[in-house]
């Protein structure tokens, strides 16, 4: 009888063949040259790029190399974000200045991966500007890495031209989950888990759901073996990660909601905290607003992208919402919900964006007083419908609309901040503070940061503080 596979898994145990080959012909070099490799890794982007950099370096220590703060190392990779046409140019500067550095370093290897890697014309431009890259994939294998850089390696005895021997390996979208490869995690006591791949929204403005392909959910059970994990390994805070969180489970089977995920998450002991990002409000159940409410765990914060308060521009942007709707969804959470702080995303200048439907969006500021919000200008995609739509927004109104914004921003969130002054509150300790080495950094439920005097012992403990003053965005405190 053929042995069955699941490809998942039978993928996986490839990669760590092949992990576990390049960790011995590693191994062998340091025994000579007494040197590790080291690596470095620029993420651009969101917390997804943020977490696939955690996987990256997870399989490149693995192998054995060393990680380095600064861009003079073995091997630097770019994982890099579109969302913007902005960052696509950071990217751009960033290899023209590793390019030198590779010119006086020897068998150095350069990498780009991510988001503008899902895009022919980025990669095209990568290929003729910068022939020194090694290595380009995407955003659906990260977990080849190993098996990558082998064929780059393997393809120096190939051809003496450094263009011939440049590794391409791209996938345009992806039905794989390839589960328990190293894993890397920046801090020990807090952690971000992926829950579900890719974004089926197609918002009209948006290029993620072409880099990122179609939703996928990972297996539930995987999901909390993995927080199990984390927890026995004393992580006290997990961020569930998804571009929609709340389509999470759709396409399983059995179905689950999010928030019958989030009630399991709940109820592994050792994890405190629980948070999650990001909430599509065309998505944000009743179901998922009373276990929040229930909830001792589930932290006070939602990110709820609004990105336009026009019902005519929500439209056009198929965001599937009204103003109205969104509104009304702020009134139930914050019923259920009373301490929540609640932050967005907005966009100025979409296409045919005009005073009136502006104005909609500074109503819609002022009626919920988010706490705090992410602005953006309007930046044209190539490839998605906004992009061919006509009536762009002069550049110069954008920019006079987007300080507006931020004005009422500003006030919004100074009217939020100093909510909590002269209470005791629970701040997960994070680290001490980059200004001032006598002071400690941690974070409310509410996402506050607070900065407070104290022993550094004390990072990744839970601990009561009492709140004295507000700053604005951060609290001064004192261990209560
Ligand atoms: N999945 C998340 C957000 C992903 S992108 C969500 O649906 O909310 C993060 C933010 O970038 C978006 O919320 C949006 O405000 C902004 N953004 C996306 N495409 C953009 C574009 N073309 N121009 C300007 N901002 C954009
Ligand atoms: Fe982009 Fe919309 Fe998907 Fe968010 S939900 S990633 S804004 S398409
Ligand atoms: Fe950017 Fe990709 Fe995230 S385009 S915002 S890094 S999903």
């Amino acid at each position: 009888m053929n042995k069955t596979y699941n490809t998942n898994e039978f993928e996986a145990n490839r990669q760590l063949e092949i992990i576990n080959e390049l960790k011995s012909r590693y191994d062998e070099e340091y025994q000579r040259t007494k040197v590790k490799k080291t690596f470095h890794i620029v993420t651009f982007g969101c917390q997804m790029n943020s977490r696939d950099s955690e996987k990256i370096s997870g399989i490149l220590k693995q192998i054995g190399y060393i990680e380095t703060d600064t861009e003079d190392a073995d091997f630097v990779l770019y994982n890099t974000c579109t969302v913007r046409e902005n960052a696509n140019n950071r990217v751009f500067g960033r290899l023209g200045h590793v390019g030198k550095l590779k010119k006086n370093r020897p068998g150095m290897l350069v990498a780009v991966c991510g988001c503008m890697m899902q895009e022919t014309t980025a990669v095209e431009r990568v290929k003729k500007s910068y022939p020194f890259v090694d290595i380009i994939f995407g955003t659906h294998n990260i977990f080849k890495l190993a098996e990558l850089i082998k064929t780059r390696i393997d393809n120096e005895s190939v051809s003496d031209k450094h263009s011939d021997r440049m590794v391409i390996d791209l996938w345009k979208d992806t039905d794989m989950i390839v589960e328990n490869l190293p894993n890397d995690r920046k801090y020990p006591f807090k952690a971000g888990v992926n829950i579900i791949y890719g974004c089926n929204n197609f918002c009209s403005y948006c290029i993620v759901p072409y880099v990122r392909g179609r939703e996928r959910s990972r297996n539930p059970e995987d999901i909390l073996e993995e927080i199990r994990a984390l927890a026995n390994d004393g992580v006290k805070e997990v961020m569930l990660l998804g571009q929609n969180v709340n389509s999470y489970g759709k396409n399983l089977n059995p179905q689950i909601s999010f928030a019958q995920l989030l009630k399991e998450v709940e109820k592994i002991d050792k994890i405190k905290r629980i948070r999650f990002m990001t909430s599509h409000p065309k998505d944000l159940s009743q179901e998922l607003i009373d276990v929040m409410g229930a909830s001792k765990k589930i932290c006070r914060h939602l990110h709820l992208p609004l990105q336009s308060g026009s019902t005519r521009l929500l439209k056009i942007m198929n965001r599937k919402y009204t103003k109205e709707d969104y509104l009304d969804l702020v009134d139930r959470i914050r019923k259920a919900v009373p301490d929540i702080s609640l932050t967005t995303d907005i966009i100025v200048g979409f296409p045919g964006e005009t005073e009136e439907d502006f104005m909609e969006t500074i109503d819609v500021v002022k009626k919920v007083g988010f706490d705090n919000a992410f602005t953006f200008l309007y930046s044209k995609r190539a490839g998605t419908p906004a992009a061919n739509m006509e009536c762009q927004v002069d550049e110069n109104v954008a920019k006079e609309r987007f300080d507006r914004l931020l004005d009422e921003i500003h006030a919004s969130a100074a009217k939020a901040a100093g909510r909590d002054v002269n209470s005791v509150k629970d701040v997960l300790v994070e680290e001490v503070n980059s200004q001032n080495e006598d002071l400690l950094t941690g974070r409310l439920s509410n996402n506050m940061l607070v900065h407070f005097p104290g022993d550094k012992s004390l990072i990744g403990e839970i601990i009561p503080v009492y709140l004295e003053e507000s700053k604005g965005f951060y609290y001064i405190g004192k261990q209560a």
